[in-house]
């Protein structure tokens, strides 16, 4: 029997299927640090992550291993260049969250222009004495401006809710999407620095590269409206954290949703200090259902890649198909 690593807590019965088909050693216990990483990949074939880490070392410690499944869309955390050079596989997890990480940006959205964490802490607090006028306004949704950095599959998803708020959607990503696809979304491209200068309610859904590294920092911040929103459900390192926490302190905007963040699980302490941002734990795709299609897509691309079930050889999501069938280097 193959053997495999699934290195984090995830659905026993997702477990259970990989055990029909492989010896599974399975890590239940908190994120394994890179040298138990790789000492645990040592004498296996494949691997189950979600977010590990896997560079050329973790490969090099790995010389058996031929497939790691990403129970994620975003696979920032494998280094693909090191992957293609081992001829080890990569596979994601795409399409099965993109409604339920959709519907998390807006409750971001909503919650950071509606002050409604904000306006909560204050009433756990006690503070809430009297109705009064002026009490934590903010800004509408309902015919405002959205702005998609980012109009992948997600972004897509996003900007098709807004028809019910009746906005105006404009996007930039690093390609226009089809014409058919703007025509039925109502969405209309534009250059970034437009797109700051325009949108009320700026959201961010585009994968994290080098080239995305700070794409929010402080020369963009300064192109948005005081009275706008900035949403990041895409990864952290997208922002520059500590710009935006300053321009939420100084309020050259007006508010903020978080739910991904530099250097996770850690979170820029400034950004704990700033009340007008909602922090959420790396839980846009967190629904019951979402979490245990993508549990489940991550096991049919192991169990594929290495070779068995009904998909034998044809795993769903492989990211460098290229690699399938070479010799492991
Ligand atoms: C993803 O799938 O990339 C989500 O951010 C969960 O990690």
């Amino acid at each position: 029997m193959q053997k495999i690593l699934v290195a984090r807590p995830i659905f026993p019965d997702v477990i259970d299927r990989l055990k029909q088909y492989f010896d599974v050693d399975w890590n239940q216990g908190d994120v394994l640090p890179a040298d138990a990483l790789k000492q645990r990949l040592a004498d296996k074939d494949g691997a189950l992550s979600a977010g590990d880490p896997i560079d050329g070392s973790v490969l090099a410690a790995a010389p058996r291993l031929r497939v790691v499944s990403n129970m994620a869309v975003g696979y920032n955390n494998f280094d693909m260049a090191a992957f293609n050079a081992s001829n080890v596989l990569g596979t994601n997890t795409p399409d099965v969250l993109n409604e339920s990480t959709a519907d998390f940006g807006w409750a971001l959205m909503m919650a950071a222009a509606r002050r409604i964490a904000e306006s909560e802490h204050w009433l756990r607090a006690g503070k809430w004495g009297k109705w009064s006028y002026d009490g934590f306004l903010g800004g509408d949704l309902y015919g405002s401006t959205l702005g998609v950095i980012g109009m992948g599959r997600i972004g897509q998803a996003l900007a098709r809710r807004a028809r019910g708020f009746n906005m105006q959607v404009i996007y930039h990503n690093r390609s226009r999407v089809a014409p058919e696809i703007e025509a039925d979304l109502n969405a209309h491209y534009v250059s970034k620095e437009e797109l700051l200068r325009r949108a009320d309610h700026v959201v961010l859904v585009l994968p994290y590269t080098k080239d995305s590294h700070h794409t929010i920092g402080a020369a963009e911040l300064a192109l948005m409206k005081p009275s706008a929103t900035l949403t990041n459900i895409a990864r952290g390192g997208i922002v520059d954290d500590a710009a935006l926490a300053e321009a939420l302190r100084t309020k050259q905007i007006a508010a903020a949703g978080l739910d991904v963040f530099e250097g996770e699980p850690s979170v820029n302490p400034a950004l704990l200090t700033v009340p007008n941002v909602v922090l959420t734990p790396h839980i846009a795709s967190a629904t019951e259902a979402t979490r245990r299609a993508m549990a489940n897509l991550a096991a049919d691309n192991l169990i594929a890649a290495l070779g068995e079930g009904p998909r034998a050889g044809n795993p769903p999501n492989p990211i460098n198909a290229d690699v399938m069938g070479r010799a492991r280097q």
